[in-house]
């Protein structure tokens, strides 16, 4: 129970690593907030969770949208008087060649996984400030340390999102507040399904020195690690947890054929 009684949000809970993480917080003792653009998806993964809704919320949020955000943080407080935790999860796939990618596809991409999650979790921190404290956990990506194919404006994205973890670790440390990221690699969740095709997929393989994709619960089990007591002195660290990818250099061996090999 490394999360007793912390009132925790999780955006983008719905599904995927944002719902994965949402179980775990529950089972180590949080009430947990899911918000999700998709609010039955939200009210699904609650139900699906804690069927009598003691220790779960479902809202409806869309995170690129200042006003929707507002509305969240007040039923927050209203509800629970203060806001311990927050996942900044939600966001969106991007997959798009860079000569192809329109000022709408750059705006989209941005303004849900940079921009909505800076006003995530500006509203979370003022919440923070407030009651004295707290643990924030970007949702980052390896596509932000790594110029990959059609990764443009979701690693730009994921970029910033990086260096806004080390800028909120440094204003936020008088507060008591902990900003960490985590850099996920392949994770085998819907998004990947719908931005990973066969060629990304084998290419993937060939990279992860650990031969397969992570799944949600082992980006969730980070993240408890973050938001608990252990991780009080990590302060604007990017965690990878990505099978090692980040770490590889030259690899060769039975398994790592060459993806055209
Ligand atoms: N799956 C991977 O391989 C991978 C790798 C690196 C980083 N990530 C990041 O992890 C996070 C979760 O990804 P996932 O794979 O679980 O994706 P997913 O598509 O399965 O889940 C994302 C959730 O976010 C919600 N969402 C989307 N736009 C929203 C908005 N505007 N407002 C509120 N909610 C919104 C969706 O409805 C969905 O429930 C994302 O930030 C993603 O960029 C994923």
């Amino acid at each position: 129970m490394r999360l007793k009684d912390k009132i925790a949000l999780v955006t983008g809970g719905a599904r995927g690593i944002g719902f994965a993480t949402a179980s775990a917080f529950l089972k180590e003792g949080a009430t947990v907030v899911i918000a999700d653009i998709n609010q039955q998806g939200a009210e699904e993964a609650a139900r699906r969770l804690d069927p009598h809704l003691k220790h779960v919320k479902a809202l409806a949020v869309n995170v690129a949208d200042p006003q929707s955000i507002a509305a969240m943080m007040d039923a927050i407080v209203s509800d629970y008087g203060r806001l311990d935790l927050l996942l900044n999860n939600a966001g969106v796939g991007g997959n798009i060649p860079f000569l192809e990618t329109s000022l709408e596809d750059w705006n989209r991409i941005i303004g849900i996984n940079l921009t909505g999650a800076f006003l995530v979790a500006q509203a979370a921190a003022r919440e923070m400030v407030k009651s004295g404290g707290g643990k924030i956990v970007n949702i980052a990506s390896l596509s932000g340390q790594r110029g990959g194919n059609g990764r443009s404006a979701y690693g730009a994205a994921k970029a910033g999102l990086e260096l806004l973890t080390k800028v909120m670790a440094v204003e936020l440390s008088p507060h008591h507040i902990n900003v960490n990221a985590i850099a996920p690699g392949a994770i085998e969740t819907e998004m990947a399904k719908f931005a990973h095709d066969e060629a990304t997929r084998k290419a993937y393989h060939y990279l992860i020195p650990m031969d397969r994709y992570g799944v949600p619960s082992e980006i969730a089990d980070a993240a408890v690690f973050l938001c608990s007591d252990e991780a009080r002195y990590l302060q604007g660290h990017t965690l990878n947890v990505d099978g090692g990818f980040l770490a590889a250099g030259l690899m060769f061996g039975p398994n790592k054929q060459l993806p055209n090999t």
